[in-house]
C-alpha cells in the first residue's frame, strides 16, 4: 500500500511568548490523499494557521516547539528534515498561499521574475513543468518558464498577462498580489497545496474564480490541497472534505457532505447554526456563548466542555478519541452515540 501524500499523526505544539507556553496544538491527525481538497475551518485563533505552517516548517523554533507527533509527506517525517532540505521541498512538492499578500512578493523585482524563478527552480526537481525538452539549454528553459508565467497569471484572471509580467509588486492591487502568489504557488505542479484563506482580500467573483482555479488545479496535478478557511460557504462549495477544528484539537471531520450535512459534534453544530440562513429571523441569529479558551492554561479534557450545553463531569478527565460515525466520519467527543436524541429529544 502506498503511504498517503500527507499524513499528520498526533501533532502537539507549544508556542512560547511573553505570557508563557500556550499549547495551541494538541494532537492534530490529518490524512490528505492525492485529488483530496480538505477544508481546515474554526474560529479565529483555533490553531488553523499553524497547523498549515508546521506542514510547510515556515515557524521558526523557537517560539515554536514541537512538542510530539509526525508530518508526514508520502512516508517521510517532515519535521526530521533540515531547514535546507525543506527549502528544496517548498514550490516543488508542497505550494504555499497565505493570509498577507503584501508580506510574500519582493517588492524589487519584477512578478515575471519572481514566477519565472519558481518555475525554473520546481523543473529541477520534475522537468515536466516546463513545456521543452528536459536536456533544453538556459536559454530556452528561461523561454518556456516565461511563457509558463503569462499562462499562469492568466489563469488566475490577470488581463494582458504576459505584459503584466514586467510589472513590479507595487503597480498591482491587493487582490491582484493575491492571485500572483496563487500562480506562484501553482506554477511548480506541487504535490500539496496549503492555502491560508486565499480568497478573503478578494471580491466574491474573483473568488468564486481562484476556487475553480484549485479545484481544476486538483485534477491537472493530480494534488492534494488543505484549504484553510472561515467561510463554511467556501468550504460546501469547493472542499471534498472537511477537519473542524476547535482551541488545538480536531473535533469532528469527514467528507463535506457527512460533516456538513449531519454534524455530530456539539462544536460543529454550533457553528452551523451560528450562519444566516433564508430563514434566519431578524435578532435569531445565535452565536456561540462564551470565548476560545486560554491555551496557556487550558481547560481540563475535551477543550470544548465550557461552552458545551450537553457536557459531563467525565468531559474534563480526558481528551476524547476521535470516535467513527459513518463513512470515513469521525467526531471527538463521548455522548455522539446519543446527539441525535440529546438534540431532538
Ligand atoms: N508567533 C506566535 N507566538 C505566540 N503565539 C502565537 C503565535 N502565532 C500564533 N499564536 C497563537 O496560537 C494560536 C493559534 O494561532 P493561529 O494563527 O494558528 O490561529 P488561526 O486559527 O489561524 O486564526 P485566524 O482565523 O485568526 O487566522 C492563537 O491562540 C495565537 O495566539
Ligand atoms: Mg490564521
Amino acid at each position: 500500500m502506498t503511504a498517503p501524500l500527507l499524513s499528520i499523526q498526533n501533532l502537539h505544539l507549544k508556542m512560547s511568548s511573553f505570557d508563557g507556553r500556550a499549547h495551541v496544538l494538541n494532537g492534530i491527525n490529518l490524512t490528505v490523499n492525492r485529488g483530496e481538497i480538505w477544508g481546515l475551518v474554526g474560529e479565529s485563533g483555533c490553531g488553523k494557521s499553524l497547523t498549515g505552517l508546521s506542514i510547510s516548517r515556515l515557524q521558526p523554533t523557537p517560539p515554536a516547539h514541537y512538542v510530539a507527533g509526525e508530518i508526514l509527506l508520502e512516508g517521510q517525517d517532515l519535521l526530521k528534515l533540515s531547514q535546507a532540505q525543506m527549502q528544496r521541498l517548498r514550490g516543488k512538492r508542497i505550494g504555499m498561499i497565505f493570509q498577507d499578500p503584501t508580506t510574500n512578493l519582493n517588492p524589487a523585482f519584477r512578478i515575471g521574475e519572481q514566477l519565472v524563478d519558481v518555475a525554473l527552480a520546481a523543473a529541477e526537481h520534475d522537468a515536466g513543468v516546463l513545456d521543452c525538452p528536459p536536456n533544453a539549454g538556459r536559454r530556452a528553459r528561461r523561454i518556456a518558464a516565461r511563457k509558463l508565467a503569462g499562462d499562469m497569471l492568466a489563469r488566475v484572471g490577470i488581463p494582458n498577462a504576459q505584459a503584466r509580467l514586467d510589472s513590479y509588486p507595487h503597480q498591482f492591487s491587493g487582490g491582484m498580489r493575491q492571485r500572483v502568489l496563487i500562480a506562484m504557488a501553482l506554477i511548480g505542479r506541487p504535490d500539496l497545496l496549503i492555502a491560508d484563506e486565499p480568497t478573503t482580500a478578494l471580491d466574491v467573483s474573483v473568488q468564486a474564480q481562484i476556487l475553480e482555479l484549485i479545484k481544476n488545479s486538483v485534477n491537472d496535478f493530480d494534488m492534494g490541497v488543505v484549504l484553510i478557511t472561515h467561510n463554511l460557504g467556501v468550504v460546501a462549495q469547493t472542499c471534498s472534505h472537511v477537519a473542524v477544528m476547535y482551541a488545538g484539537n480536531i473535533v469532528e471531520s469527514g467528507p463535506v457532505a457527512a460533516v456538513i450535512g449531519s454534524p455530530v459534534h456539539p462544536y460543529t453544530r454550533a457553528l452551523m447554526s451560528a450562519i444566516p440562513t433564508r430563514e434566519t429571523k431578524r435578532g435569531m441569529l445565535r452565536g456561540l456563548a462564551g470565548s476560545v479558551p486560554n491555551l496557556i492554561v487550558p481547560p481540563p479534557g475535551c477543550r470544548f466542555a465550557p461552552r458545551c450545553q450537553f457536557a459531563l463531569p467525565a468531559c474534563t478527565a480526558a481528551m476524547p478519541a476521535a470516535v467513527p460515525v459513518g463513512n470515513d466520519h469521525a467526531a471527538a467527543c463521548i455522548r455522539v452515540a446519543e446527539m441525535e436524541a440529546l438534540v431532538h429529544g
